[in-house]
Parts: C-alpha cells; structure tokens; sequence
C-alpha cells in the first residue's frame, strides 16, 4: 500500500492504486485541520466519491474522543443540493450528509450548512452566501469531479457564475447522478450550487477523483489551459490544491 507524491506547476498530485487508502490520506488532512483550527469550516461534497473518505472521518473521530468533541466547534457548507428535493427526500444532499456522516458527530445542527432546493431559490442563494461571509469560507473544501469537468454544480457553460446560483444540470450529469435514482427521469433538472468564488475563496482544496471515468476530466482540468468548458480548470489558479487520485494522468498532461 503505497502513495506517490508529485508536486507539479502548483498542485500536489497523491496517486495510489488502493482507494480506501486515498482516503485515508485525505481524511488525514481533514484531521488535522480539526485538530488545529479553533473554529473549523469544512466545505463537504457529496456523490459517491467521498463516502469512503466519510467513513474514515467518522470511524478516527469516534476512536478518539477528544478529536470527536471538537466537531462541537465546526461549521460545514455543503456544495450543492437538487432544486425541488425536500431535506427529507432520500436522494437529497440533506439526507446524504445527515445519512454518512452528521449523525454519528456532535455537530451543531444550525452550524451544517446545506442549500435548500425548496421555497424561495433566489433567497436560499443570497442567505447561503451570507452564512459563508458570516462564518468564513472553508478552511478545507472536498470537492469531486464530474466527467465534464463540473465542480459542485458548476456546469460548463459560456459563463460561471462567482456566487450560490441556480443552475441547470447537463443531459451528461443527470445520466451520470441517475444511478443514485429510480430511473433517469427522476433526476432533478436543476440545483443549487455554490459559485465558483466560494469554492476558489476555501484556504484549501481536497479534490477525489477515482477511475477511468475521471480520467479525461483530471486531464483536462489540469492541462494547463483555463476555461468556462471545464470549470475544475479554475483550481488551477489555487494557491493549494492536493489532487488524490488513481489515475496516473502525468504523461497525458502538456
Ligand atoms: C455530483 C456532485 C458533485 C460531485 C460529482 C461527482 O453531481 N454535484 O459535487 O463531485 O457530481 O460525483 P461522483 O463522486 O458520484 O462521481
């Protein structure tokens, strides 16, 4: 079991064949953050990629109780969460992260933060953005990836918007989401998403992308370029970004 680590242009890649050590690795630096901020943010994304990461959190934290207290003193924001689900709704992004992770935590619950994707969209954005200037923007931000380049619900598109939108999801991302449902059709065709400000504004990012499926968006994501067609390109403009993957993309990128 073991990880490469390479520094290039100013990301740090960690590459390992083994996931559930990937996770592990990125857990570790979650962990320390808890360890070592007084008042921790975390930035939490959902979709299948974190869940492993999730369970490492959850089992460290209540191996050790005095790391376990210190989820009394973070806040999390949540990336995204679909248009028209209610928190109870099995596929909402509520009820994953109440489902994985907050449940087994001594979280404060008005401190997890979530978009709600029902009632008054226009004023779910602007008080969502609020609680991020009120309480900080992340000091760690997970992120997955889309297979188009997508972060959070930051779809490509001529434009990206800085702050918490309503966005339509791509034919590609609703196919991709459809297996977390009963069939295709019932995937949400929009969402609510942080912009691409509060994503780049998080102190530091953790992005997660597993398998072939991610490839050619790590490829190009990283090529080097910046572009709207593939918003993760963005981080590239982030001072601290730490990519864990399985894919070794290197000889691939310009
Ligand atoms: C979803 C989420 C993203 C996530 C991505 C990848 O649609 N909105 O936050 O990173 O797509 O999901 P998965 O990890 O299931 O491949």
């Amino acid at each position: 079991m073991s990880a490469v680590t390479i520094r290039r242009q100013r990301v740090e890649w960690v590459v390992a064949a083994d996931r559930s050590h990937l996770h592990e690795l990125a857990a570790n630096v979650i962990l320390d953050v808890l360890r070592n901020t007084e008042r921790p943010v975390f930035g939490f994304a959902t979709g299948g990629t974190p869940l492993g990461l999730y369970e490492q959190l959850v089992r460290r934290s209540l191996e050790n109780p005095r790391l376990l207290t210190r989820w009394q003193d973070v806040t999390g924001f949540n990336l995204d969460e679909y248009v028209g689900l209610s928190p109870e709704h099995p596929q909402s992004y509520h009820h994953y992260m109440w489902r994985y992770v907050y449940r087994y935590l001594p979280v404060r619950p008005d401190r997890m933060f979530i978009p709600k994707g029902i009632g008054n969209l226009e004023d779910n954005c602007r008080s969502y953005d609020e609680s991020l200037m009120k309480y900080g923007w992340p000091d760690v931000q997970i992120l997955g990836i889309g297979k188009n380049g997508h972060i959070g619900f930051n779809e490509p598109a001529r434009r990206l918007a800085m702050n918490t939108h309503v966005t339509r999801l791509s034919e590609s991302t609703r196919l991709a989401n459809a297996r977390f449902f009963p069939s295709a059709r019932d995937v949400p065709e929009q969402a609510i998403t942080m912009g691409m400000a509060g994503i780049l504004r998080a102190k530091q990012i953790v992005l997660l992308a597993f398998g072939e499926a991610k490839r050619d968006a790590l490829i190009r994501a990283f090529s080097g370029w910046l572009g709207t067609d593939v918003p993760a390109s963005l981080l590239q403009l982030h001072p601290h970004v730490t990519v864990f993957t399985d894919q070794d993309i290197f000889g691939d990128l310009s």
